[in-house]
């Protein structure tokens, strides 16, 4: 079965070609991406009317690409599939008209993938993937949650952030420290070269008897201690860009050890943007090996938005049976919020 995966949900355009046999981890067979990062750096942040005519002007380019990286027609593609959510709906739209057109021309199916349910079987890709079950860390702009995964369609959610996401704790702290949009990664570049001891910064939830998250009151304390230090900011941004890293980095260790021993799980996959982190890899990767746990980690380049996660999660359901519904032609829909399990499958 060869896939076509399109992703759109925000600002990449990701589109992806994926070789899956009955059976044993699907092939990436090429990959294309367009960041839409430096059209959207003047404005501080995601422009949605942007992205979505941005999408529309990346698409096709990017699939002709793919193809001929893997050497294949169009008229190979046997399933197309896309971002049905959560997301931007404009974006979400571009991704999924392209990829019903193209599978209406083709004769195939279009299949609408859950942009989390990519995410989290992102380590599939790697090159050392992980076997099920597992509990997994799903830490990116828009999502906080700690699921349990028996199988592909077999998760449960074991907790999840009650206001923002772990990325957007990154993003709101990195605006404060005057570091600009995409702020995650600028913040751990400067967190580098900080004092994590530097701040007391709160750590929301740590001792909470359940496996919740809560990043709002973070950003407040930042904003707080940035306002105190006035002038002297200048000088200490690396520390306080350090102190806020190792603040949200220590609570989601502590909750995805905390998920672990719940569950009795012995392997742990972390996936979704805050995942290419290299202060969580190295904490989490100290935590694990002293208990004895396997950690997973997508390929750096997989861990951000792109179309290789999307076609492996349809090829994976292939795999195990599950076919798209099948919908009234030419008829389709996206959704903006989505919650994981409405995507479960039986058994
Ligand atoms: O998964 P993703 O690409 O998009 C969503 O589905 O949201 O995640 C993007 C998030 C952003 O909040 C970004 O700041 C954060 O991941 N991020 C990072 C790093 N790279 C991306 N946060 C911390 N450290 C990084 N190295
Ligand atoms: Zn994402």
């Amino acid at each position: 079965m060869l896939l076509l995966g399109i992703e759109s949900s925000c600002d990449e355009t990701g589109v992806a070609l994926v070789q899956a046999q009955a059976q044993g981890v699907p092939r990436l067979r090429g990959a294309a991406l367009h960041s839409q990062v430096a059209m959207h750096r003047d404005y501080g942040g995601v422009v949605p009317e942007l992205a979505s005519r941005d999408h529309i002007r990346r698409v096709l380019p990017l699939i002709e690409d793919v193809l001929q990286q893997a050497g294949v027609t169009l008229h190979e593609v046997q399933a197309v599939a896309y971002t049905r959510g959560p997301g931007l709906a404009g974006a979400l739209l571009v991704g999924a008209g392209v990829a019903c057109a193209l599978a209406a021309a083709l004769q195939v199916p279009a299949w609408g993938v859950h942009h989390l349910e990519g995410h989290l079987l992102s380590p599939f890709l790697s090159a050392d993937p992980p076997d099920f079950p597992f509990v997994a860390l799903l830490v990116s702009g828009g999502h906080t949650q700690l699921m349990r995964v028996e199988g592909v369609g077999r998760y449960t959610l074991l907790g999840e952030t009650i206001d923002d996401a772990a990325g957007e704790a990154f993003d709101k702290a990195a605006k404060v420290l005057g570091l600009g949009y995409p702020g995650g990664p600028a913040l751990a570049r400067l967190a580098e070269q900080g004092d994590a001891a530097a701040f007391a910064l709160p750590r929301p939830l740590l001792h909470s008897a359940d496996l919740d998250f809560s990043f709002a009151g973070l950003k407040t304390a930042v904003l707080t201690q940035a306002r105190r230090l006035g002038e002297a900011l200048a000088q200490r941004r690396a520390d306080l860009a350090a102190s806020t890293q190792a603040a949200i980095v220590e609570v989601l260790v502590h909750k995805a050890l905390a998920a672990l021993q719940r569950t009795g799980l012995r392997r742990l996959v972390v996936a979704g943007g805050v995942g290419a982190n290299r202060h969580l890899r190295q904490q989490l990767d100290a935590a694990c090996a002293r208990r004895g746990v396997r950690v997973h980690y997508p390929e750096l380049a997989l861990c951000t938005d792109n179309g290789a996660m999307i076609a492996l999660a349809a090829a994976m359901r292939w795999q195990v049976g599950a076919w798209p519904p099948s919908s009234p032609w030419p008829a389709f829909d996206v959704k903006p919020r989505w919650p994981l399990e409405e995507v479960a499958l039986a058994g």
